[in-house]
């Protein structure tokens, strides 16, 4: 394990992404919101990433010169063609038609879109402009139904941000709807440890600790048990079927990251000031409720990751030495 600063790590993220024929503007672009990840503690939607994206270069999935575009459709929606870029780029794009007086209060479908990394970064960003966002989108199946022990479901993150006071970074609630994204198990897996039980069965459908279960023909389970499983499947059903990108584990499904972003403008319903108050209220009150026993203190949502940036900004960011191995391989290539 090596500590790396953002800076460094970003400029390692460009070169590889240089290497593989990404033009100056979008590796930087792609490439920052890796790093973002990785800042804000999701090592799992940070730059590890890379080979995975530079291997969708090579194959075609990704056009590294393509440039996502806007089509209005009606007032308030708009349908970003993503041109197989970047996921980050189209997702990008989505938040900018948002944020377009006209679309100030809107829903933005994504269509041949691939990998947006962390959902996040989006939903923070119409937050900042006084806007209630939500997002999600399916992926390749990977999840277990409820109940089940087949893949049929993706880990369909969903997210939500809404702005504290002027100043404060948005309360913002974001997560795969399986009990743990993918990507963590990739990450515990490279790092030889043993993941929590309940969080994946091996491949005849027995409860495990070993994060390699799942590559060997094992599943994901939802989150909160049906409740959970019912959200991913509504995000399986509108993220994958109002994209275009279908649903994961039916035929025509496209491959692609059926993605949604909404937002709506506070100050079509409140004065946006007093729901900004009202909403820093209550997360004081919620912090400064009694912890339970086995807890310290209560944290609303967001603020772990406001944390880790400020610690990992300042002491910088732990990158394994085969991921760090792997984006130099990558310069090479
Ligand atoms: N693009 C994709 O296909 C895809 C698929 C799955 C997940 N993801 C991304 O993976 C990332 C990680 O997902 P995850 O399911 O591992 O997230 P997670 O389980 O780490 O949960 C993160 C969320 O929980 C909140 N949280 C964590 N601890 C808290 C506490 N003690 N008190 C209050 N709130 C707390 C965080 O602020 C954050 O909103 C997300 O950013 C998600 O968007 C992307």
């Amino acid at each position: 394990m090596r500590m790396v600063s953002g800076d460094e790590l970003l400029g390692v993220a460009v070169a590889a992404l240089r290497a593989v024929g990404v033009p100056e503007a979008s590796a930087t672009a792609v490439a920052g919101s890796l790093v973002r990840s990785n800042l804000v503690g999701h090592d799992s939607h940070g730059v590890r990433r890379l080979v995975q994206y530079a291997g969708d270069v090579r194959g075609g999935k990704v056009d590294p010169l393509a440039v996502p575009e806007a089509e209005r459709t009606r007032p308030g929606t708009v349908v970003v063609h993503g041109r197989r870029a970047f996921g980050q780029l189209a997702a990008g794009r989505a938040v900018t038609e948002l944020l377009d007086a006209r679309h100030g209060s809107g829903v933005a479908v994504i269509r041949d879109c691939n990998h947006v990394g962390r959902l996040g970064e989006y939903v923070a960003e119409l937050a900042g402009h006084d806007l209630v966002a939500m997002a999600f989108g399916n992926a390749d199946p990977t999840v277990a139904p409820f109940g089940g022990r087949e893949r049929r479901l993706g880990t369909n993150p969903l997210a939500w941000a809404v702005p504290r006071a002027k100043g404060k970074p948005p309360v913002v609630m974001d997560w795969a709807t399986s009990v743990v994204a993918e990507g963590k198990l990739a990450v515990a897996r490279d790092r030889r440890e043993p993941v929590a039980e309940g969080l994946v069965l091996d491949a005849d459908g027995r409860a495990t600790t070993d994060p390699g279960d799942f590559y060997r023909g094992g599943v994901l389970l939802p989150f909160g048990g049906h409740k959970g499983y019912g959200l991913s499947v509504l995000i399986e059903i509108v993220g994958g079927l109002l994209t275009g990108t279908g649903i994961g584990s039916m035929p025509g499904y496209t491959g692609d990251f059926g993605t949604v972003l909404v937002a709506f403008a506070i100050d079509a319903f409140q004065p946006a000031d007093e729901f900004r108050a009202h909403t820093e209220e209550f997360c004081r009150a919620l912090n400064e409720t009694p912890p339970a026993q086995g807890h310290h203190e209560v944290l609303v949502p967001g603020e772990p990751e406001e944390r880790t940036r400020v610690q990992r900004e300042r002491d910088g960011i732990p990158i394994p030495d085969s991921t760090w191995q792997e984006l130099h391989a990558l310069h090479e290539e």
